[in-house]
């Protein structure tokens, strides 16, 4: 699908995000481990989501979707059976490594795929410290998805220290020390999302070398009930709408405010934005709240560092507020931008170059000069889901028309985004609709068709 965005004269309201991708991940993986039944409130409508929800029924695990909740049948951390076919990970990055971390520790042998862009991500973060604690696994060319994963004979925890945060990474080797034999410690260098060990309620002590979270192979998943907080990665693209469109303000209502996530809020305030929290309360382990963000007159900021793991995912919609800032935007420390769903430090820089940004491609970042204004254009959402909303962002606070060419990615995260924006957005003459004219078959759709 291609979409046409034109200028907004401002954006306003209120508005619901559906739950976080991350923890939605892991609460359907957390569930499928214990014995008995949990419930999923607010899980993530999002392709990635459904994505692990597939693989896990693959595993033979009984998942029903019900009114506003989703079941989870559980019979145990090692009650999965041996997939009739190769496991799909679509485009998600997470179900694929922490899944990983999972079926390292069964007695069955399998395959776990992605789609193209999955099959081009770095695997050897993951497969590295698993065949340290003993796992086999296969993987292709370059280190990269699909994986083949054999029962290991002897599969034992370890202690590991994390080259680059990756609560991914982390995840996926705390996933695996539960059914390893003794204890398994990851370190990481800075922090990054804990859902895990939240959820999980794991120990985390401040170590010598970063934050050091221990899990023992007789650890057990209880069933749970879980409420799924807004997801603040959803959530940001309009947020930072608010922070760029003049007269405007925005709430995202019941957002997660989990300290390892709300590094874009910080941002926002660095930058000049006002931000409000209100209502902050907590559901299932996870802080949450409303977020309102207004208008001000924005600066440039240096974003590095410790922070990156933060706001790892927002990136994209902060380049897109640093060009109507004043003063230099600087983002370094971010290598691994160019290994998520598309090289994001590539897109970012084409996108808002072709939008006539002042924008400079750095090694680990990039330098955005803010000029107070962009151009309409054509522009590529790189088969990424974030690309795409930033963009379409972008379009809302250009002059002219800008068309989002494969805008459908969205749906990897945030099926919802495309209404919720309608509903927001104020217009004087101008308007913004799906190019309906030139709406070409949804990729997304015609991939996979899956529905949890
Ligand atoms: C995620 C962790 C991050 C993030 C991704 C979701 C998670 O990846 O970019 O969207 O749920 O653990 P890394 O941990 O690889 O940085």
């Amino acid at each position: 699908m291609d979409y046409e965005v034109r200028g907004a004269s401002a954006v306003s309201g209120a508005f619901k995000v559906p739950g976080d991708k991350s923890i939605s991940h892991r609460a359907l993986l957390f569930s499928s481990l214990a014995n008995g039944l949990s419930e999923i409130k607010g899980i993530s409508t999002g392709a990635d989501v459904i994505s692990t929800a597939g693989c896990l029924k693959q595993l033979g695990v009984d998942i029903e979707r019900g009114e506003g909740v989703v079941k989870v049948y559980g019979k145990g951390k090692r009650a999965y059976r041996a997939p009739a076919s190769t496991l799909d990970a679509g485009n998600s990055g997470t179900t694929m490594r922490l899944l990983t971390g999972l079926l390292v520790g069964q007695n069955f042998e399998c395959t776990l795929t992605g789609d193209e862009t999955l099959r081009r991500r770095p695997m050897q973060r993951i497969v590295e410290p698993l065949s340290q604690m003993g796992a086999t696994i296969v993987p292709s060319y370059n280190m990269t998805a699909p994986l083949k994963i054999f029962p290991s004979k002897k599969f034992h925890g370890i202690r590991y220290e994390l080259p680059l945060p990756s609560a991914q990474v982390k995840s996926c080797i705390l996933l695996a020390g539960m059914l390893a034999e003794g204890e398994t410690v990851v370190v990481e260098p800075v922090e990054s999302r804990d859902h895990t060990e939240r959820m999980l309620n794991l120990k985390k002590i401040n170590g010598q070398h970063g934050l050091e979270t221990t899990i023992s192979g007789d650890f057990t998943v209880r069933p749970e009930s879980y409420d799924i907080a807004g997801d603040i990665s959803s959530a940001a693209f309009f947020l930072a709408a608010a922070a760029i469109l003049p007269n405007s303000s925005v709430t995202a209502l019941g957002v997660t405010l989990n300290p390892t996530r709300t590094g874009i809020l910080d941002v926002m305030k660095e930058m000049g934005a006002k931000v409000l929290l209100e209502n902050i309360h907590e559901t299932t382990g996870e802080p949450i709240g409303d977020v309102t963000v207004s208008h001000s007159e924005l600066r440039g900021v240096d974003i590095g560092g410790s922070m990156i793991p933060r706001l790892i995912d927002e990136l994209p919609i902060i380049a897109v507020m640093a060009a109507f800032a004043n003063g230099e935007t600087v983002i370094h420390d971010a290598h691994d931008l160019r290994r998520k769903e598309s090289d994001r430090i590539v897109a970012v820089v084409d996108n808002l170059g072709a939008m006539g940004a002042d924008v400079e491609e750095l090694d680990d970042g990039f330098v955005v000069r803010g000029t107070g204004s962009l151009q309409g254009n054509e522009l590529d959402s790189y088969k990424d889901h974030r690309i795409a909303m930033a963009f379409a962002v972008a379009g809302l606070a250009a002059r002219g028309e800008t068309v989002i060419k494969n805008a459908e990615w969205a749906e990897i995260s945030f099926p919802e985004f495309f209404k919720i924006s309608e509903k927001l957005v104020i217009r004087d003459i101008n308007h913004t609709k799906p190019a309906s004219s030139r709406k070409v078959k949804n990729g997304l759709e015609a991939d996979d068709g899956r529905q949890m």
